[in-house]
């Protein structure tokens, strides 16, 4: 079955469907995009997913492409088309098409991209069981981290490493030695103390949903956590490790580089905190509606 997405008010094939070479997301990267994820015909967190897309938005001072319900609307007619029970929808809107000129054209309408892919949650919670390994490399972007752009080379370098040193994921180092995020999701640790840890939010890390979800469901869950900057020795020494997002929820680290991370095996708060996580989807999140199973 051909998947089906959504480009500039039209739903597609994905093989026909087609942007324009003068897109400024494809000539400059101008453009922002979010990820979220469908688990159990669920959007887990729309609403402070859009908020973010929003904030992209106007950060960049982007113009509004159509109405967030009209964006609701296609979400879910995308997800219906496709048949998508367990996955995630990708939305991407960039600043439109233009003659290519660095400085904004003055007038261009966003380009809108919705598709969507199946990603099953088991196989997901199969590798949580075990845990995953990071590798270092040095932070090479620029200072608007926050935004969620798809501006992603340095990301991507950083992802191509790790899939070459068989790692999941790449934990970015600032000048400083302070761990800022992975190139797909934020990085936590527990210290030996027994306290969770993660980078603070700035302008140095996307403020991801996932993490401020589990900050959330920590404190309901009486575990200490601090958001504050920790080097990469001090991971090293963590009891333990894990790195979240909407494709990755809470995953237990249990190398980073070339050290185990505690017992190498993962910890008590990865475990609670992918529990309370996989219970939250289940209860919060609401069904899209006229979802079927393929
Ligand atoms: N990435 N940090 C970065 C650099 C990210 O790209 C992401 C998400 C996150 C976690 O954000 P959230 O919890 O909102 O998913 C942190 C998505 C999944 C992606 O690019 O595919």
């Amino acid at each position: 079955m051909a998947r089906i997405a959504f480009v500039n008010g039209r739903y597609a094939p994905l093989s026909e469907s087609m942007v324009n070479i003068e897109d400024r997301g494809y000539q400059f990267s101008d453009g922002i995009y979010e990820v979220i994820a469908l688990v159990d015909g669920c959007l887990v967190d729309e609403t402070p997913h859009l908020d973010r897309l929003w904030r992209s938005l106007s950060e960049l001072k982007i113009s509004e492409p159509l109405s967030r319900p009209a964006l609701k609307l296609i979400i879910r007619e995308v997800l219906r088309r496709n048949y998508i029970y367990d996955g995630i929808v990708y939305i991407q809107v960039t600043r439109g098409v233009a003659p290519r000129d660095h400085a904004f054209p003055q007038e261009a309408k966003p380009s809108v991209v919705i598709y969507a892919k199946r990603k099953p949650l088991k196989k997901l919670l199969q590798k949580a069981k075990t845990g995953v390994h990071v590798i270092t490399v040095p932070d090479q972007r620029w200072q608007r981290c926050d935004i969620k752009t798809i501006s992603l080379l340095p990301n991507c370098l950083g992802k191509q490493q790790a899939v070459e040193q068989g790692a999941y994921e790449a934990w970015q180092i600032d000048q400083q030695g302070y761990v800022t995020e992975g190139t797909s999701s934020n990085a936590w640790i527990v210290t030996a103390q027994g306290v969770l840890v993660t980078c603070p939010a700035s302008q140095n890390i996307l403020r991801g949903i996932t993490r401020d979800r589990i900050l959330a469901l920590a404190q309901s869950c009486g575990l200490g956590y601090e958001e504050r900057l920790f080097t990469l020795e001090e991971a090293y020494q963590a009891r333990e490790a894990m790195v979240s997002s909407a494709t990755s929820l809470a995953m237990p680290v249990i190398k980073i580089d070339d050290h185990m991370v505690g017992n190498g095996h993962p910890g008590d708060f990865a475990s609670v905190l992918l529990e309370a996580y996989c219970l939250y989807m289940k209860e919060k999140s609401v069904p899209v509606p006229g979802l079927r199973r393929s």
